[in-house]
């Protein structure tokens, strides 16, 4: 019914050779026909290296890990969604827990980035999750709710088919803390209901919803078979070819 996702995300790491070799790896991997869509969020400057693999193949895609909010202009050092769509991507990572904190955005412009992507053909991956404190004060889902209406409800209901949400709790990323599938699938749970409450049933069942956070082949066959977790959205596992194979085939 709706799309399985699995999409890597290389953060600051592979330079264009090193992307190169490990997309040709993870690709001779895997078997044709997959009801599984990969997605290789290289960084920007591996990303011609790694579209030009992944063009041969068909059923892998590539992303990007961001991009501005405008389409052009006098930004020095950022990079356009037109760019990357030119170059051959396909989906962006936006509103990551890194760009939150390192570069201290947050959902007002994550919305606005949103719309400048799609609007160039680029489906957005959009983040959301809250921090290790909110979770012990039980405030996660304020803290998703408020997340989710800032940066996703201002779209038209068409805007709204070509997003991607990743679920990642700050503290699971990078920390080998894993969320417990339930605690997953309850947040999962609680996402839909909020866009099939503001968008419609027929959205929201089509939605696909990503978990993110020390996902990795011991865990993900468990997360993967929540009713709500439709695929993740993979850090660390990601850079080592077999880990990231033996996620995707976990579904
Ligand atoms: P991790 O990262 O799998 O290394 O925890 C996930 C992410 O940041 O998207």
């Amino acid at each position: 019914m709706r799309k399985k996702i699995v999409a890597g995300n290389w953060k600051m790491n592979m330079t264009p050779s090193q992307g190169a070799i490990l997309v040709t790896d993870i690709t001779r991997q895997l078997v044709k026909d997959l009801d599984v869509q990969i997605v290789i969020c290289p960084p920007y400057t591996s990303i011609d290296r790694v579209a030009r693999v992944i063009r041969e193949t068909k059923w892998v895609f590539c992303g990007a890990q961001d991009c501005h909010v405008q389409l052009s202009g006098a930004f020095t050092g950022d990079i356009s969604a037109a760019m990357l769509q030119e170059m051959g991507v396909r989906y962006v990572i936006l509103g990551h827990s890194e760009r939150r904190k390192y570069y201290h955005e947050d959902d007002i412009l994550v919305a606005e980035k949103i719309k400048t992507a799609i609007g160039e053909g680029i489906r957005p991956i959009y983040c959301c999750g809250e921090e290790l404190q909110e979770r012990e004060t039980n405030q996660q889902f304020e803290v998703v709710e408020m997340q989710i209406e800032t940066a996703l409800f201002g779209l038209s209901p068409e805007q709204m088919s070509e997003v991607v949400i990743a679920y990642e709790p700050v503290w699971a990323i990078g920390t080998g803390k894993t969320a417990t599938p339930g605690q997953a699938q309850e947040m999962h749970e609680f996402i839909r209901g909020m866009i099939a409450e503001k968008f419609g049933d027929d959205i929201a069942s089509k939605l696909s919803i990503l978990y993110g956070g020390s996902c990795k082949p011991e865990n993900a066959h468990e997360l993967f078979s929540q009713p709500d977790i439709d695929g993740g959205l993979i850090g660390g596992a990601s850079l080592d070819a077999d880990a990231f194979v033996k996620i995707i085939q976990s579904f």
